[in-house]
């Protein structure tokens, strides 16, 4: 599919999104091996999250989906059973890496895999601890998808992933979860902690002593009553949207605010955008509230450190965003970006490319100059979701007609993206 997008004059309104991306693969993870029906209520409508629950139901868990509510029947840390086929986790890194750390502890073995663009990511980060705690694992030539896991009794270790990684953490602690003792993984640099806020829900003990999160294996999960905030992911290509495109105002109500995911919002706010926070409540240990952007030009910055750490899924907007700010946007340490859906740093320089913008790139980043204009091109998702919804944001602050290819690909975490889009259009 191809998406076409004009220039807009201003964007206003109310808009709600798809439940978070990341908690939601949570909740039926974590809600499969508790005991009892869990009801996960606003579950994302992303492909990503439907393929971690065509994996939960291959493993023997009854799922039924009926819109956006999802129940689960939970039959307990035993309860998951051999599949009959290779699991399929689509084009979704958290599917493969989370779920490995609980079929690593299965007394069978799976198959799991993907399509093309996931059969291209790397796998030891999860092989390795893995291995340590007793499992068996093959793949690819050594690291690709489809991985065989070959379940063990597994054994608790301590581990600190090489790099920052809530999907390589959550393995570990999914892992864990299953093993007798107290499984650790040390994190320096803190990713987000729906995992850990997730597993507390359900019942489990978790430690936190300075960098060291801890689990107590063989806890008894309860089903529960969930509700999945709307993901701040999928609204930073709308905070973004707003600051570009001249006299926009957009609400965007019952985002999830967990404070380790809002280093976006304060990056912003330091850059000089407007965001007010309105209607905070708590979920289940989540934060959700009601965001107001209000648009103006920012002044762009750097993003290093923790910070890239942070803002890994925001970044391929925040470029869009940087290109237009006064001073431009310097991004860091971020050698991750080159081994996500797409390598973002080469995806979002070919669109710029193609836009007429200025970039430079590095191994680990990139700059961009500010006070750059985006010229209408046509531009292509390279089947990633966040680089098709950011550059359709770049469109509509583009002298002319933007043409978005492969922009399906956003159905990955956000199907409604383009219609709620649409739906800030001022009609005058
Ligand atoms: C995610 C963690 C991040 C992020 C991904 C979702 C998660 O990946 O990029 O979109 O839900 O844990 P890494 O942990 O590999 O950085």
């Amino acid at each position: 599919m191809e998406y076409r997008v004009t220039p807009a004059a201003s964007l206003r309104g109310h808009i709600r999104l798809p439940g978070d991306k990341s908690i939601s693969h949570r909740y039926a993870m974590i809600a499969a091996v508790a005991e009892g029906t869990t009801r996960i209520q606003n579950y994302s409508s992303g492909a990503d999250c439907h393929s971690t629950l065509g994996c939960v139901r291959a493993l023997g868990i009854p799922v039924t989906v009926e819109g956006t509510t999802v129940m689960v029947e939970g039959k307990g840390l035993d309860g998951l059973s051999a599949p009959t086929a290779a699991l399929d986790a689509g084009n979704s890194g958290s599917t493969i890496r989370m779920l490995s750390g609980m079929l690593a502890a299965q007394p069978f073995e799976t198959v799991i895999g993907g399509d093309e663009s996931l059969s291209r990511r790397p796998m030891e980060r999860i092989m390795k601890p893995l291995r340590e705690m007793g499992a068996e694992l093959s793949a690819r030539d050594g690291k690709y998808p489809p991985i065989t896991i070959k379940g063990a009794k597994l054994r608790a270790i301590q581990y600190e992933p090489p790099m920052a990684s809530a999907q390589v953490k959550t393995c570990v602690l999914f892992a864990g979860l299953h093993t007798e003792g107290v499984t650790s993984v040390v994190e320096r640099v803190q990713t987000r902690d729906h995992t850990e806020v997730a597993l507390q829900a359900f019942g489990a003990e978790i430690e936190k002593n300075g960098p060291v999160l801890s689990i107590h294996g063989r806890p008894q999960l309860k089903a529960q009553n969930l509700y999945v905030p709307g993901d701040l992911s999928s609204a930073s290509f709308f905070l973004v949207a707003a600051n570009l495109v001249p006299h926009s105002t957009i609400i965007i109500e019952g985002v999830g605010l967990s404070p380790s995911r809002t280093k976006l919002l304060d990056w912003l706010l330091g850059t000089g955008a407007e965001i007010r926070l309105m209607d905070v409540a708590q979920t289940a240990g989540e934060t959700i509230g009601t965001l107001k952007v209000t648009g103006r030009q920012v002044r762009g910055g750097v993003i290093e450190g923790a910070m890239t750490a942070a803002l890994i899924d925001e970044i391929p907007v925040l470029a869009v965003l940087g290109a237009m700010s006064r001073d431009g946007i310097t991004v860091k340490d971020a050698a991750e970006l080159r081994v996500k859906e797409t390598d973002r740093i080469a995806t979002v320089a070919e669109n710029f490319g193609r836009m007429g913008i200025k970039i430079q790139t590095a191994a680990d980043g990139f700059h961009v100059p500010g006070g750059q204009r985006f010229r209408g091109a046509t531009v292509d998702s390279f089947g990633d979701h966040r680089i098709g919804m950011a550059f359709a944001v770049a469109g509509l602050a583009a002298d002319g007609e933007t043409r978005v290819e492969n922009a399906q690909a956003a159905s990955v975490s956000f199907p409604e993206f383009y219609a709620t889009l649409e739906q800030l259009r001022d009609p005058a």
